[in-house]
């Protein structure tokens, strides 16, 4: 087998220079909270593949249906000729997914190309053009997507001219809005959406429940819940971009429980089909189902593997109770967190829900923030086997996303690394 080194140097003369890695090293198997490379070193992953392998990689339930799946068909394209799966994930979406209400499915393949079919469904059924927005918030990297996503390097740099239509207004981020309240930062949204843009004129409001690559921000308590009463009053369709926070990650199935915010149209990607590329926009039937025949699909959306795995997953999370598993994630490391964020003056916060947990970084004292000892603190974690994420507007934020089925050895392995490398 190749070693890492010589991958390395055939990926600089084959791949494309715009598509980066976390770490150099390649690998070869992964499983549990685990990941070896073809060297046979070990990392213990508090990344699961940025939250997607919330069932561990090659889960069994997982390999056992994709491998019957394969065998039986790989393709026909559900807009061809459909099949049983795609319209059981769909049931179980329906399902799971926050509000009792009748609901509707559809499926795609990435979480950016599910953003983009629920601002295509909430223009449709409204008529209506604007897309509101957050700052800090990130949706993805395709056209319309980066024009929804907050941050310019790297994800928007050079890449424009963007889609139109598109208004950011400020977030909730209580370590750096001066503590306002939930309502307080809502009214102040609100206020520049109906001055700016006006009510009458917003398709959307799309917003996720804890920001993601924006650096794990949690807006403050009533923030989402004053949204959604002034999407419900205002005709504007309340969309939760759950593709980071969803499938048992923060301890709840989604996100937006956790303040019984009832979405009108929520996007799912990531965690929910153990790794296999599936996205959904899951919502209210009277706006899924304003769409006329034959505007949403594409080849791929709902692929039969992808689908038997996203059946699998699921499963496995329920019989696992992987809900509960992320309470008790977060129970341990949000403790050994805040004893570091005691001892080091660094670290400006420690924020998130369940297994989906941060820590700002900032220079001592102040809020100006230190993307240099983010950077440092990775590289370190990384260089003793532990595999973390940066993330956040100015880049200072540690992010850590295990497995949901991480045993709680590797957990407590990964917090003792990640304590030596603050050292
Ligand atoms: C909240 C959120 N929305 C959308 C996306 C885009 O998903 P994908 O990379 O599958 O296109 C991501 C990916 O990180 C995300 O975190």
């Amino acid at each position: 087998m190749a070693s890492s080194e010589e991958l390395h140097k055939r990926r600089g003369a084959a791949v494309a220079r715009g598509v980066g890695s976390t770490i150099s090293s390649y690998v070869d198997h992964a499983g549990g909270g685990t990941i070896t490379d073809v060297e046979g070193r070990q990392w213990i992953d508090f990344a699961a593949g940025i939250a997607v392998a919330n069932v561990g990689n090659s889960a069994p339930r997982v390999v056992e249906a994709v491998k019957a799946q394969v065998e039986r068909f790989t393709h026909t394209c559900f807009m061809v000729a459909p099949y049983e799966s795609y319209v059981a994930v769909c049931e179980q979406l329906n399902a799971i997914t926050p509000g009792e209400h009748e609901k509707r499915s559809a499926l795609f393949n990435s979480g950016a190309e599910a953003v983009e079919n629920a601002v295509k469904i909430a223009r449709h059924a409204t008529g209506r053009p604007a897309v509101v927005v957050f700052d800090h918030a990130y949706h993805g990297r395709t056209n319309l997507t980066m024009a929804l996503t907050a941050k310019n390097m790297p994800y928007k740099h050079r890449f424009g001219p963007f889609a139109g239509e598109i208004y950011r207004v400020p977030m909730s981020y209580p370590l750096r809005d001066g503590g306002l309240s939930g309502a307080e930062a809502a009214a102040r949204a609100i206020e520049m959406v109906e001055k700016q843009v006006g009510a009458e004129n917003v398709a959307a409001l799309l917003i996720e429940p804890i920001q993601g690559e924006g650096g794990f921000v949690v807006p403050a308590p009533g923030f989402l819940p004053a949204l959604r009463e002034w999407a419900t009053a205002a005709g504007v369709v309340f969309v939760a971009d759950e593709i980071q926070t969803g499938f048992c990650r923060t301890g709840q199935w989604f996100a937006c429980e956790h303040e019984q915010v009832v979405p009108d149209l929520i996007t799912l990607a990531k965690g929910i089909a153990g790794g296999l590329p599936l996205a959904a926009v899951t919502g209210r039937a009277e706006l899924m189902d304003a769409v006329h025949v034959g505007g949403l699909g594409g080849t791929y959306g709902g692929n039969p593997i992808a689908c038997a795995a996203a059946l699998a997953s699921i499963e496995t999370m329920r019989k696992l109770d992987l809900t509960g598993a992320a309470q008790r994630i977060g129970t341990t490391m949000a403790a050994r967190l805040r004893t570091l964020a005691e001892r080091d003056p660094r670290v400006a916060e420690v924020r998130g829900r369940g297994a989906m947990l941060a820590v700002e970084l900032v220079q001592p004292g102040t809020l100006v923030p230190d993307p240099a000892a983010a950077a440092a603190i990775s590289a370190a974690c990384h260089a003793a086997g532990l595999l973390t994420l940066t993330c956040g507007t100015y880049g200072n934020v540690l992010r850590f996303l295990p497995p949901l089925v991480i045993s709680d050895e590797e957990l407590a392995r990964g917090l003792d690394i990640l304590d030596a490398a603050f050292g």
